[in-house]
């Protein structure tokens, strides 16, 4: 007796036929389920269907008979095997069981060994339909993975915010995104044709990137910085290597403008801070040499030396402390403790500071400096710098006998200072700069005055760090109005 073991449905109307069929199929292993009518035999598919291997059907059978069953079965779970049994045997109704579906057919009547060799034959077949549904399965399963991975590669590259470009071992463009084809690339690619049939500058760089990746074959990855049109690209040219062959190149870009004008900025300031301190160090040095190498020796002389050199030594140090300050707004170490502050009160005192010094310049003074609301919002210590800032420069670039105007109004939400003077002016080309670190007018009224460019820049930074804004609106030679605005406490 064989080992293999399955399910059948035994399916006829002839009680002899049915018993003596379901015995046999038993007595060799397998499980067999009778029923005497096709209907019934279908109703039990529809459950069960999954567990069953073969069906043995009469085909001569009142209600449905033999070959109806087995077309809906071929239809409805096409991997059972059917086979057909049949009282008159003849070539007619073997090719017609086989053209209805059926994988083989036995005559009655039969001996147990015909039976048993049809059903072990029908296991056999239904074994290699069972495998062969799965592998379809499988290869559809993997087909819609590999597809579901294609289509997330292919996001992954249109969405990217860097410009890629993919090159296969004969140096084809296999593969760009749109981000690249947005670069001014001097020509318009195409797909699979060569890179080297272009030549612009910014693609000439590309193909050096690739050849130097060429000629030296044990790189994987490497690096190059790229410029065009103003433009500054750090581009990373990495091998595509199966099989340690190597069977293309991809070339990522990554626009590095922005760190590029921030380095050069930085540098930038750097230098001009070296040179204004510079300055006031090598004067203080020249008078300090030329009193020790004894060039002055009259007391008065060398004491109005030492003054100098002091005044120079306080400017530089109020520059260190301006420079301080906006290191600490940069890296966001200002610690502003804003608050409710009574800005009349702040005003009052600013004034009273700077009453001498305009009372040497002969500078009459005009104030309006309480509204409704007094209070604004500001940190203390920032205020006072702002309105030092800026009541001084009012004082130093106003000529004697000018006057300064300080008004102090609300606005909506907001509380204006404003600091008016009828000095100097500042010439229309020097307003965009008035703002940036160490920027100084450079007019013949202003050359003689000393200050380090740096106050205005501070004032900026703490107004807009206390969510107000200043501006300016001024006039060459005739003056200027300074407006701060800071939010109100309500
Ligand atoms: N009220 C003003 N009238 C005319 N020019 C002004 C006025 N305020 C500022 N300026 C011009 O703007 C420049 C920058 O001012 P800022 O306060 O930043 O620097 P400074 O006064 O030169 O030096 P510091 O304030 O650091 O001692 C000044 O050098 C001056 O030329
Ligand atoms: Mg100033």
């Amino acid at each position: 007796m064989e080992n293999i073991s399955g399910k059948v449905l035994v399916i006829d109307d002839e009680d002899q036929f049915r018993i003596a069929l379901t015995k046999v199929v038993r007595k060799h292993g397998y499980e067999a389920t009778p029923f005497s009518s096709a209907i019934e035999a279908l109703e039990y598919l529809k459950i069960h269907h999954a567990e069953i291997d073969i069906t043995i059907v009469d085909m001569k059978m009142d209600g449905m008979d033999g070959i109806e069953f087995i077309t809906k079965i071929n239809e409805l779970y096409p991997t059972i095997v059917p086979i057909m049994v049949t009282a008159y045997s003849s070539i007619d109704t073997a090719v017609n069981s086989i053209k209805h579906g059926a994988f083989d057919f036995i005559s009655k009547p039969f001996s147990p060994e015909q039976i048993i060799y049809a059903v072990q034959k029908s296991m056999t077949r239904r074994t290699l339909l069972v495998q062969n549904k799965k592998l379809k399965e499988d290869a559809e399963r993997s087909l819609k993975i590999l597809g579901q991975e294609k289509s997330k590669i292919h996001t992954v590259v249109q969405c990217m915010a860097n410009p890629l470009i993919v090159l296969n071992g004969g140096l084809e463009i296999v593969l760009y995104n749109p981000c690249f084809e947005n670069i001014d690339l001097g020509t318009k690619i195409k797909l699979y044709s060569k890179i080297t049939d272009y030549d612009s500058e910014f693609i000439n760089q590309i193909k050096a990137l690739v050849n130097s990746m060429i000629d030296n074959k044990t790189l994987t990855m490497i690096q190059k910085e790229i410029k065009i049109n103003e433009k500054f690209y750090q581009a990373t040219c990495a091998a595509v290597v199966t099989d340690r062959e190597i069977e293309g190149y991809c070339v990522v870009l990554n626009d590095i403008t922005k760190l590029k004008e921030v380095e050069n900025l930085k540098n930038q300031f750097v230098s001009m801070v070296a040179h204004e301190i510079k300055a006031p160090i090598s004067a203080s040095l020249g008078y300090i040499y030329l009193i020790l190498d004894g060039y002055i020796t009259d007391k008065d002389k060398i004491l109005e030396k030492l003054g100098r050199c002091k005044e120079r030594s306080e400017t530089l140090l109020e520059m260190v402390n301006d420079l301080l300050q906006i290191s600490r707004h940069q890296t966001n170490r200002l610690n502003l403790e804003i608050k409710p502050v009574d800005i009349s009160v702040k005003l009052e005192n600013t004034l009273e500071f700077f009453a001498q010094e305009m009372k040497k310049k002969n500078i009459s003074l005009e104030k309006d400096i309480s509204a409704a609301n007094n209070l604004i919002l500001a940190d203390d210590r920032s205020l006072e710098m702002i309105l030092n800032n800026l009541i001084s420069n009012a004082i130093k670039y106003t000529p004697e006998g000018g006057s300064v105007s300080v008004r102090y109004y609300n606005d909506g939400d907001y509380g204006v200072i404003s600091v008016k003077d009828t000095g100097y002016g500042i010439r229309k080309e020097d307003m965009p700069r008035l703002f940036t670190e160490f920027f100084r007018c450079k007019t013949k009224e202003t050359s003689k005055i000393s200050g380090t460019g740096l106050g205005l820049s501070v004032v900026k930074k703490f107004v807009t760090a206390q969510k107000g804004t200043v501006s300016v609106e001024s006039e060459y030679q005739k003056g200027s109005v300074f407006t701060v605005r800071l939010p109100l406490s309500h």
